[in-house]
């Protein structure tokens, strides 16, 4: 016999995508003896008839016991929404810088960016798992992340060595005047948990990554003293 293909096909109603509503998915075929099999079969295409999201994106909700008011955990995540989608833009940023980097400094550069953008992949993770700690919801796809960012979008086309490492110390720095303020405001309304996040690991991290990037376009000869 042959298998249809439900794979490929949108329900007609929300109650054919129901394993509640549709009883012969979960009971199966009647086997040759007359005993009912178990279908295998996964319940697939849900998202075409799906119910209201569990949570809106831009909402605080107070599910966890965390000593925090609602209008303190929503600044907090409003901020650190900005502040994710920066760090995103700021990690993808060093990945492209990493595959199109060439010249006399290809090798440092080449190995600095993969190791900066994999530290700042923890501090994404981070970040969006304290707005979620925080009752909010983290932003997450790319074109969210684009619409939000504050960090200038750079071409597609490759740039030189200098140029690209500009664009990383001008990204840093909207990101770390970001931290102050927004470490700030966590400080001032008791949020003592986001505050040390921002000082201690994001602060932190880019600065230390900004010394290390902006080493590279110290003008010093190369071969011989001048
Ligand atoms: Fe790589």
């Amino acid at each position: 016999m042959a298998t249809k293909d439900i794979t490929t096909k949108k329900p007609a109603a929300k109650a054919a995508a129901s394993p509640k509503a549709s009883p012969t998915a979960s009971t199966g075929a009647a086997a040759s003896n007359g005993q009912s099999v178990p279908s295998v079969q996964p319940v697939l295409n849900q998202q075409f008839n799906a119910p209201a999201p569990l949570q809106k994106y831009g909402t605080v909700s107070q599910r966890l016991p965390i000593g925090l008011d609602e209008k303190t955990r929503q600044e907090s995540v409003n901020n650190l929404n900005q502040m994710l989608a920066d760090t995103i833009t700021l990690r993808d940023l060093y990945k492209k810088h990493h595959w199109q980097v060439v010249g006399p400094t290809f090798y440092q550069l080449h190995l600095l960016y993969d190791k900066h953008y994999e530290e700042q992949s923890v501090l994404v993770d981070t970040i969006a798992e304290r707005i979620q700690i925080l009752g909010g919801v983290a932003v997450a796809m790319a074109h969210d992340v684009a619409e939000l960012a504050s960090i200038p979008r750079p071409p597609r086309d490759r740039e030189e060595a200098p140029i690209q490492v500009s664009r990383l110390l001008e990204a840093h720095q909207i990101i770390l005047k970001n931290c102050h303020d927004f470490a700030k405001q966590a400080d001032d309304s008791g949020d003592d948990g986001t505050n040390d996040l921002l000082v201690s690991e994001v602060l932190r991290a880019n600065e230390m990554q900004v010394w290390f990037i902006s080493e590279h376009v110290v003008d010093t000869p190369l071969a011989r003293a001048e």
